[in-house]
């Protein structure tokens, strides 16, 4: 049984500035672990695309002036695993499956769509869950060498 050795939780305001705020401060809490340069950078970037994703998407329906919220949760293992799990309250996702293909976007055309590949290639496992209306969960888990 893997046993958990740190963990932390965060909310942030989901503006675009706390992309790079959630990735330094994650890749900053995983370091404990002693990841490599290239382990840690892997995980930046798909801590990036996920919380992009929540800037960007989830809550492009609220009401001007109103902001929502992104809810981190990072857990370390003793076997050298990390997980990050990132959620939001936003307008959720109707087709996972759909929004998972490489290339398909819902966003302005300076988005390519390949968000979730990225966090898929640069991690071991991912997971997301969303509901419309309730908001998507991306659960990620990446294990370090
Ligand atoms: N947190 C979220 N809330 C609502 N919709 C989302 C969320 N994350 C992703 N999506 C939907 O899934 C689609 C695919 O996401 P993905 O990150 O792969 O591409 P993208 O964000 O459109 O483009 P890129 O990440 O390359 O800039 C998005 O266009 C959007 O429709
Ligand atoms: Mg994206």
């Amino acid at each position: 049984m893997k046993r958990i050795i740190n963990e932390m939780k965060l909310r942030l305001p989901a503006l675009s500035v706390n992309e790079a705020v959630a990735r330094s401060v994650i890749s900053a809490f995983a370091a404990e672990l002693n990841p490599t340069v290239e382990e840690l950078g892997d995980l930046r970037c798909a801590v990036s695309e996920a919380v992009t994703n929540c800037i960007v998407h989830a809550y492009k329906q609220l009401p001007e002036g109103e902001v929502g919220y992104v809810y981190i949760s990072v857990r370390l293992y003793d076997v050298r695993e990390v997980s990050v799990e990132i959620s939001d309250n936003g307008c959720g996702i109707e087709n996972v499956a759909l929004a998972r293909t490489p290339a398909y976007s819902t966003g302005s055309s300076e988005r390519c769509g390949m968000g979730f590949l990225v966090m898929e290639s640069f991690t071991d496992s991912l997971s997301v869950k969303s509901r419309v209306g309730k908001g998507t969960t991306v659960l990620m888990r990446k294990c370090f060498s």
